[in-house]
């Protein structure tokens, strides 16, 4: 198959492509950055600037499925211009790649998006699915609502449309563990709040795995790309201090200081998300991690 991925020199992205080319699919990629543009025989970049509206449309040339990874990271800090970044790179992104295959003769069957956890409403205990229709009102959670409509406006060309909710991406290359694991490293780690607000997580190698199996089984609809056991805040703190064989002995950083220094991105750290992946396990996807002693220790040890 040829696979057209956005966002393909990103953590997740890179992993993805990876996995791609060693199963023999062929990989066109958009990149913002001309300098990131390679072009091999089976791995060719091409420029767009969603913000500008441009694209080389010679992306989609026997293109069979697009993968949406593009999007400005949630961990910076949320200004109000950056917050309109967030939405935007996602929307608009999305938007021209809408145009381009309504415009141009093709033969792109399906649609995969990433999209995030943020929409699900916080718990503690009780374990939300796919199919709950509860919201939750947040910055991101309203970041999620637009980028999924953006995506299911596929399904009026004709595509199958997969959205992917991705949760905490456990990985030593990018994403929340390494920035966790900063402070434990330097002996001054310890959990946010009560630390009882649950992290769903997902191993990067799963991850990637999930997006190609949903490629391979064209699958449409929303699935949560999380690991079978989430875990507390307290407990991946200090699973990942015992695998950087490190003490934890602070007390817990409470929720007013990290309002300070983070403003409202520090919502990444309180909020609690608790969900299931049964949707994904039923049609046969195994995780290769569904423990977290095991995903960390993967990483560290
Ligand atoms: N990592 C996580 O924990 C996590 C969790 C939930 C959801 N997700 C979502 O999964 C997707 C991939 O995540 P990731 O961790 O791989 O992200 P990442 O490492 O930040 O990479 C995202 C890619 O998007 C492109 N990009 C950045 N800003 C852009 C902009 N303003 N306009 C257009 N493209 C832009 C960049 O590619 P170029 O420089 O080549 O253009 C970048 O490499 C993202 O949408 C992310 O929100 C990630």
């Amino acid at each position: 198959m040829k696979i057209l991925i956005t966002g393909a020199t990103g953590l997740v992205g890179k992993e993805l492509v990876k996995l791609l080319l060693a199963q023999n699919h062929t990989v066109n990629y958009l990149t913002t950055s001309l300098s990131k543009i390679e072009s091999k025989s089976n791995y060719k970049g091409f420029y767009w600037n969603p913000e500008l509206g441009k694209i080389d449309e010679n992306c989609l040339y026997e293109v069979d499925v697009i993968v949406h990874l593009a999007g400005a990271s949630i961990s910076k800090r949320w200004t109000n211009a950056y917050k309109q970044e967030i939405i935007e790179s996602r929307i608009l992104s999305a938007e021209l790649l809408y145009n381009l295959v309504r415009k141009t003769p093709n033969q792109v069957k399906q649609f995969v998006s990433a999209s995030g956890i943020a929409i699900y409403p916080d718990s503690y205990t009780k374990v939300y699915d796919e199919n709950t229709t509860e919201t939750e009102d947040s910055f991101l959670s309203h970041v999620v609502k637009k980028w999924e409509e953006s995506a299911n406006r596929f399904q009026v060309l004709g595509l199958k449309v997969c959205k992917i909710r991705t949760g905490v991406v456990v990985s030593k290359d990018g994403g929340a563990i390494p920035e966790m694991a900063k402070p434990i490293k330097m002996g001054f780690g310890a959990a946010f709040g009560n630390g009882k607000q649950m992290q769903s997580w997902i191993h990067l190698k799963d991850l990637v795995a999930l997006y190609d199996f949903a490629i391979e089984n064209q699958l449409e609809g929303v699935y949560n790309a999380v690991a079978p056991n989430p875990v507390s805040n307290k407990e991946l703190t200090k699973v990942i201090a015992q695998a950087l064989k490190k003490p934890l002995w602070l007390p817990n950083i409470p929720e007013f200081v990290m309002k300070l220094i983070l403003g409202e991105m520090s919502y990444l750290l309180f909020s609690s998300k608790n969900l299931s992946s049964e949707k994904i396990r039923s049609l046969g996807f195994q995780f290769r991690f569904s423990q977290i002693e095991d995903a960390i220790n993967d990483l560290y040890n």
